[in-house]
């Protein structure tokens, strides 16, 4: 496997996007998307071989439950068995591969109205969130297809996505699988399969053979026999820790020694805010680390630690900023906070809230629609990181205080933790930034910034502990650990 600077290619320009500012490309946006507005998908298992599956259910908007998006065939254990058999390594030229990767690119870039469309309506993502993250998947796909070697593939790759980027995240696995010459078992989240299956169907079009691209559809039962199969060469997971230490015990049983799990997780993310910040940058960081995509990103800020001297001034601004803020449905421009993915998770956030409530540490709330599976923003006070033992995937922000010199108390309860995803420092103090940057244990660090949105190429994202194995998605190490394990790697 090459190492060093043969890991960093020259490789290709970040997607330029959409200018969400400009009039004139809005109004596009709406005339491609607005087609899609009632449309109704249909998705299941996509299989080289004839695929068995079980039932039929609905898919539905989670702003809107009475909109029908269409209905899901959730793979079956034998349609696991066939695609099992049925898979075959892509073994076409690195340059043929790398050529399909870059037109699947080109695919969805050209197909952006429908997918913006059941983004918003499956997934519950606002434009924003949308074009953000049809950037992202366009930007793993040429990443891997110019980094891509002639590297030894695994064999059969099971990749398992969840739904808070069901597009980027599907795909940043799926194609690092295939560039490397990997047949891939894609299982997408249950919540957001439409997105995965418009995908696939994309990839297929582009040239990626059905026998190395398989889609199974379904939940932690599909998703437990396809990583407890002794032929899968490895898999690539994102989503929650305890689902990833499950997945890591079954392959233990299961698997071949040796056999890659590349395990992405979740995060209990800190900020630390000193009084030497700026308060205005800092508002607007909080409130995007915090409250964007309503909280849903693994990156999303979860504990704010704020000097105690600024304290009460910053989180009236914070509060002010918060208020601001318009729930609704997501397709709608104005909105800036959509719902969460299910009642499931509204749940888990709101029993999350009321105990707070029934502790007195509510600091600020805002109004959620009654409809849909909305959650408001909310404020809670806590003593420390300590109080919180589990990720709270929603739009919470807690917030706790230290006095000046308790710098490092604060950075050890962090640690402590045992995650380490995103860390976010407001200070302008420059010695400070680098110490503490030393200190903190997480993967990415972002200063005097939000802590959320990484770019693939200049921010490779990924976290340590708790939160994941690496390597970091969208940089140099990731695409060799698709390859057979300690299998020298021959150059292009
Ligand atoms: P989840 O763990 O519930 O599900 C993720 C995927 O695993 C789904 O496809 C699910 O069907 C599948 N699954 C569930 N049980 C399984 C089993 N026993 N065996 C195999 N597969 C199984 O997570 P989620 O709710 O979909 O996603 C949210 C979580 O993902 C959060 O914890 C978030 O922090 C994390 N996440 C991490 C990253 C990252 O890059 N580190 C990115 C996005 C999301
Ligand atoms: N890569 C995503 C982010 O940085 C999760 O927000």
């Amino acid at each position: 496997i090459p190492t060093g600077p043969e890991l960093f290619k020259p490789l290709r320009a970040n997607a330029k996007g959409f200018d969400l500012t400009h009039t004139p490309t809005l109004a596009s946006i709406e005339e491609a998307r607005s087609p899609f507005h009632t449309h109704q998908w249909q998705a299941g298992p996509m299989l080289a071989g004839a695929a068995q599956p079980d039932e039929t259910l609905k898919v539905s908007n989670p702003a809107n439950p009475d909109d029908a998006v269409g209905t899901v065939s959730p793979a079956s254990l034998a349609d696991v068995a066939t695609a099992i058999k049925s898979a075959q390594v892509w073994d076409a030229p690195l340059s043929e591969r790398s050529d399909i990767l870059r037109a699947v690119a080109d695919l969805l870039e050209e197909n952006y109205g429908e997918i913006f469309a059941l983004l918003a309506r499956e997934a519950g993502k606002g434009l924003p969130d949308c074009v953000a993250e049809l950037r992202e998947a366009v930007d793993f796909l040429h990443y891997y297809a110019a980094q891509a070697t002639n590297m030894p593939p695994a064999g059969i790759f099971t990749c398992i996505s969840p739904w808070n980027f069901p597009l980027a995240i599907f795909i940043g696995q799926v194609s690092a699988a295939l560039a490397a010459g990997n047949a891939v078992l894609a299982k997408p989240a249950e919540q957001t399969p439409l997105v995965a299956a418009l995908t696939v169907k994309l990839m297929h079009r582009a040239g990626v053979p059905q026998t190395a691209l398989q889609l199974l559809p379904g939940g932690a039962r599909i998703g437990a026999a396809l990583t407890s199969d002794p032929s899968i060469g490895g898999v690539a997971f994102t989503g929650s820790t305890g689902t990833a230490l499950r997945i890591r015990a079954a392959m233990a049983e299961h698997c071949a020694p040796g056999t890659p799990l590349i395990a992405e997780t979740g995060g209990i993310n800190a900020m630390i805010v000193d009084s030497t910040a700026l308060p205005e940058q800092v508002v607007q960081s909080i409130v995007e680390s915090g409250f964007q995509s309503a909280g849903q990103r693994c990156s999303a800020l979860r504990c704010l630690y704020v000097q105690q001297d600024i304290a009460e001034d910053l989180v009236k601004m914070l509060i002010g900023a918060m208020q601001a803020l318009n729930m609704g449905d997501p397709w709608h421009l104005s909105t800036d906070v959509g719902p969460v993915i299910d009642q499931t998770a509204r749940k888990v956030i709101t029993d999350h809230i009321e105990a707070a409530r029934s502790e007195g540490r509510i600091m600020a709330e805002l109004t959620a629609p009654q409809h849909g599976t909305f959650v408001a923003p909310t404020i809670i006070k806590i003593d420390g990181i300590a109080d919180l033992d589990k990720e709270i995937f929603g739009p919470v922000l807690h917030i706790a205080t230290f006095k000046g010199g308790q710098i490092d108390k604060v950075i050890d309860a962090i640690n402590a933790t045992g995650y380490g995803l995103t860390f976010g420092l407001h200070t302008r103090i420059d010695d400070r930034v680098q110490h503490v940057c030393e200190r903190v244990e997480a993967g990415n660090l972002y200063v005097n910034r939000n802590q959320i949105g990484a770019i693939v190429g200049s921010q490779p994202f990924g976290g340590e502990g708790l939160s994941g194995t690496g390597p970091k998605a969208g940089g140099p190490n990731y695409l060799p650990r698709f390859a057979e394990p300690d299998v020298e790697v021959a150059e292009a």
